[in-house]
């Protein structure tokens, strides 16, 4: 039972110090409740107010792929690594270890392969996303798409709807359709009707003309796909320019966990993300690494 002289007798009211109303670091983010700040802050590192996600749920739309074809092997070894990991309900339970305690941006949506049309999509049960303690709920959207444009906002929405109800933020993904260019107009347009949904997060790719205009015109973070393989020194170039521009982090999957060394890779656009490493140290910090690792 608490002592009721020292209740009685306290003094600690610190009457010369207004109590401090802080702000909050992710942009668009600051009217948030509680549970949805605490994931982000979880995703994004406040200090930096930046994220290196690692993507590796290609999977559920393509199978074994490239890299990624024992997850146990190439992935598990880098997640230390990553602030967040991007991945299917399936891997999380069978393959990742629940002590690594990453942030996990959970594959929302689901319903199609490669060997067919894309983006014929549903989502899952809310409550399987709050058991597997998930920080962001991530749903493609294929605006755009002739077929399948309507479903994927559908699911976007009611993705947004369900995760308001338990605290957990939505990553809209911008999926780009065969017949669809990945310019700024574009992107910008995709990026902006799902925050407008009210997408917390988008993911979406970095352009080489007018990023800047992506960044600017999206009210919420953009981390950006990383996309086929790259040569590692362009990889890490579009990584800074998509920070430079405004970008709040990478997503980054392939060029991961194809390059020669995956860990040291990681490593670089760590320091790309976080510090501001120009992409040509970055690349001399990538090869040090890769030949201290041998
Ligand atoms: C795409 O459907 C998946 O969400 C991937 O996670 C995404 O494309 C990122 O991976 P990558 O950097 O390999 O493009």
């Amino acid at each position: 039972m608490p002592d009721a002289d020292s209740v009685a007798e306290g003094k600690k009211y610190g009457l010369d110090t207004p109590q401090k109303t802080e702000g909050y670091f992710l942009k668009g983010s600051c009217h948030l409740d509680w549970g949805m700040q605490d994931r982000l802050s979880r995703v994004f590192s406040p200090k930096s107010g930046k994220t290196v996600m690692l993507a590796f749920d290609h999977g559920y739309i393509m199978g074994p792929t490239t890299g990624l074809e024992r997850i146990d092997l190439t992935i598990v070894p880098l997640l230390e690594y990553a602030d967040c990991i991007m991945c299917t309900r399936g891997v999380l339970r069978s393959v990742v270890p629940p002590t690594y305690n990453k942030p996990v941006s959970l594959r929302y949506s689901a319903g199609s392969t490669i060997l067919n049309d894309l983006n014929n999509e549903c989502i899952m049960d809310i409550e399987e996303a709050v058991r597997l303690n998930a920080s962001l709920l991530a749903v493609m959207v294929a605006i755009g798409d002739k077929k399948f444009e309507g479903l994927t906002i559908r699911n976007l929405t009611e993705t947004i709807d369900l995760g308001m109800r338990h605290g957990i933020p939505t990553l809209g993904v911008t999926a780009v359709g065969k017949e669809l260019v990945r310019d700024a107009r574009y992107l910008s347009m995709a990026s902006r009707v799902c925050a407008e949904n009210g997408a917390h997060v988008i993911k979406t790719y970095f352009c080489s003309e007018g990023f800047e205009k992506v960044t600017a015109s999206v009210p919420v973070p953009i981390v950006i796909a990383g996309g086929k393989k790259l040569p590692e020194p362009d990889a890490l170039k579009m990584a800074y320019m998509a920070i430079d521009q405004g970008a709040a982090g990478v997503d980054m999957g392939r060029n991961v966990c194809q390059a020669e060394c995956p860990v040291s890779m990681l490593k670089a656009i760590r320091a790309v993300v976080h510090d501001g490493e120009k992409p040509e140290k970055a690349y001399e910090m990538y090869q040090t690494l890769k030949s201290e690792s041998k």
